[in-house]
């Protein structure tokens, strides 16, 4: 059910190929207020631990916890670290060790309540205790609200790679309460940002526009949840038509195609030791590369390309990538000079909305090496 008006919660209904895990995602101002009757409706009378982290439970906790009980349930909260670096192996393990000793058992409910990293490891967590057990994603950045928070994916870094162990695994629902969003610190709004104006250019102009319009404030009442709701549609679409991310496929309905933008933005990640940049930040550069890569292949023109720059400019300020040298990013790339980016997989815009994967192998290493001394000698 997709309500149409704006006042309203939007609720839209994301429908996986399984077809089994349709679940309700809401967007309406105020509703971590009413998160107990989600989850009554889920696990009536059950025990439900909350997941978080001190800084998001100091600011929202006793809400969520409040609107819990007052709906007849029993919560219970363990907060993990903050930050990156906790979404790890030894915090699943404290997490799972939480949930046994409060005797949480097949009929309790896992409450993630924070970013995508409360949101990827507690949904992991959920994926494995006691072989599966309920959740809700309570996604509180806007990075999680658009991107991590649908799909399914979820997960926890290990030392050899990020993101590398984890699980399908789709919550009961995803509440999302945009007003939360007023107490983000400005650069992981910019974050969010980037990872918007990513989908709304896979998307098309209409998506594009309505992400120029939310950055430039000039939506109206009611607007920004039809913007969320938007980039959730996008993303949903996508997971939809390719749940789990399937190595043959590479058409433009691929899931692949959410990795515009990403080539490019986890070298400089990575070439600066995590350090310099919000993830969502150097997707932003990405987005930049990848269109003037684009253009440099005559499959963009220079207005689109001047388009998706101006929008990402908007997004925020993003850290310079001054110093970060051209040998440094080829090596984060993954490969020596001779076989650069041969394995990789390169994805691009033959025009707004319109995204083509292509390999590596299939990419001039002079047009690569010339948009990379483009693009950082800027
Ligand atoms: N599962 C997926 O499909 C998927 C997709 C994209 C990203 N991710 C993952 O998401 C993670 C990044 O998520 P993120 O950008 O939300 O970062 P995050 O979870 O680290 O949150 C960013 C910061 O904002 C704080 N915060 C959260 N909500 C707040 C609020 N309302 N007010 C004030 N502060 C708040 C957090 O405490 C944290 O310090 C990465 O681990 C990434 O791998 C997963
Ligand atoms: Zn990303």
């Amino acid at each position: 059910m997709i309500e149409t008006d704006t006042l309203m919660a939007e609720l839209i209904n994301v429908r996986t190929r399984q077809g089994s895990s349709l679940y309700p995602i809401s967007i309406d101002g105020g509703s971590l207020r009413s998160i107990g009757e989600v989850a009554a409706g889920i696990v009536p009378g059950g025990k439900v631990a909350i997941i978080s982290n001190r800084k998001v439970n100091g600011l929202y906790g006793l809400i969520v916890t409040n609107a819990l009980k007052k709906s007849g349930l029993k919560p219970v909260t363990h907060l993990i670290g903050d930050g990156e670096r906790f979404k790890s192996l030894r915090t699943l393990e404290s997490t799972l060790k939480f949930l046994g000793e409060n005797k949480i058992s097949r009929t309790d409910l896992i409450v993630a309540v924070g970013g995508g990293v409360v949101g990827d490891l507690a949904g992991f967590a959920a994926a494995v205790y006691l072989r599966g057990i309920k959740f809700i994603q309570v996604p509180t950045t806007l990075l999680s609200m658009i991107d991590s928070s649908v799909g399914g994916k979820t997960g926890v870094n290990t030392s050899f790679g990020k993101n590398l162990v984890g699980a399908f695994y789709q919550p009961s629902a995803v509440v999302i309460d945009p007003d939360v969003l007023a107490t983000l610190p400005k650069r992981e709004l910019t974050a969010g940002f980037c990872e918007a104006v990513k989908q709304g250019a896979l998307s098309g102009t209409k998506l594009l526009d309505l992400t120029q319009k939310a950055l430039d404030e000039k939506l109206a009442f009611g607007q920004f949840d039809r913007f969320l709701a938007e980039q959730i549609r996008f993303k949903a679409s996508i997971v939809a038509a390719d749940e789990r991310e399937s190595a043959e496929k590479t058409d433009a309905k691929s899931r692949k195609i959410l990795n515009f933008g990403h080539t490019f933005g986890h070298a400089i990640e990575k070439a600066t030791q995590y350090r310099r940049f919000k993830h969502g930040e150097a997707v932003g550069h990405g987005i930049i590369f990848a269109a003037e890569l684009s253009k440099k292949l005559e499959l963009l023109k220079q207005d689109e390309v001047d388009l998706l720059n101006g929008v990402v400019h908007r997004a925020g300020k993003l850290p310079t990538l001054h110093g970060i040298d051209s040998a440094a990013v080829i090596e984060a790339f993954g490969f020596d000079k001779k076989v650069i980016g041969n394995s990789l997989q390169w994805i691009l815009l033959s025009g707004i909305g319109k995204p083509v994967i292509k390999s590596g192998a299939d990419l001039p290493a002079t047009t690569l090496k010339s948009t990379l001394r483009t693009i950082l000698s800027r």
